[in-house]
């Protein structure tokens, strides 16, 4: 294995109560890591402190330097969870993704052209001159994640990034993120609820509630003790299919 990323022994919370306990964890280069847990089980927590937002005791290395060293020199791609947004502010669309590139040194027009692939890239390119806040809030979710890998980072960071999005969007948010993966050798770290879907592309699925909940490989996340322990026992797992983009287009409203 590869490692790209390791969290030792961190601790964090707000005003004094520990939101998450002693997490370790090592996260292998280019693979698509995803954290579960409840709600309030410290995903938003933990990836606030990879991405610098918050302080918290213990230690978070990037490549072998202390990630506090690393984002002087590299950025990070993050999406907070949606609802800790704030739209109001005189921007288009194209605009959004722009701030994605801030450290990029490229021509205006580089910037944009840029910007306009990844904004395609998220099936935004026709509203880019829409302002950020006339957009509806999957579109909005959708110019956000375009800005978040504008930053051409390494590590992407994406807090419940398909909340809101409709099941056509979601499937290819994830065909989207596995192409940009293997060919920019991205480390991803997803928090979502979606056991189902999001378990199918993970590679490594982990949980935490206060504190790490161990358990092997995300297949076995499908297996009811595991889905009891994490989100207690009134859990059903319901089959699911997910059909095509062409079908589904002829579908639409259905559930996939
Ligand atoms: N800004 C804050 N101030 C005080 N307490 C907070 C704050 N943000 C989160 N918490 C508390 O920290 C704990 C972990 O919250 P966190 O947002 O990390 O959970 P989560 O797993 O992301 O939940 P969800 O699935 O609902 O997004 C919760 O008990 C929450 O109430
Ligand atoms: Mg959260």
């Amino acid at each position: 294995m590869k490692q790209f990323l390791e969290i030792k022994s961190v601790t964090a919370g707000y005003d004094g109560h520990v939101a998450i306990s002693n997490i370790s964890i090592k996260l292998e280069l280019g693979k698509f890591h995803v954290i579960m847990g409840p709600n309030g089980g410290g995903k938003t927590t933990l990836i606030r402190a990879i991405a610098g937002l918050i302080s918290y005791d213990g230690k978070i290395i990037v490549e072998n330097v202390d990630i506090k060293k690393y984002r002087k020199k590299n950025s990070i791609g993050y999406l907070a969870q949606r609802g800790a947004q704030f739209y109001d502010f005189p921007l288009s669309a194209l605009e959004v993704v722009e701030m994605g590139r801030y450290r990029f040194k490229e021509t205006n027009h580089a910037k944009k052209e840029k910007s306009f692939e990844f904004l395609k890239e998220v099936r935004m390119a026709s509203h880019a001159g829409v302002p950020i806040a006339n957009l509806s809030g999957g579109q909005q979710q959708r110019v956000l994640i375009a800005r978040a890998l504008a930053t051409e980072s390494k590590l992407m960071l994406m807090d419940e990034p398909l909340t809101g999005m409709d099941p056509r969007t979601q499937s290819e948010f994830y065909e989207m993120l596995e192409h940009l993966k293997r060919e920019h050798s991205l480390t991803v770290i997803i928090s979502s609820h979606d056991v189902g879907f999001t378990t199918a592309y993970a590679e490594n699925v982990f949980c935490i509630n206060k504190c790490l909940v161990p358990h092997s490989e995300a297949v076995k996340l499908l297996e009811e003790p595991e889905i009891t322990k994490l989100y207690g026992p009134n859990i059903c797992l319901t089959k699911h299919y997910h059909t095509s983009s062409e079908e589904e287009d002829e579908s639409e409203g259905e559930d996939a």
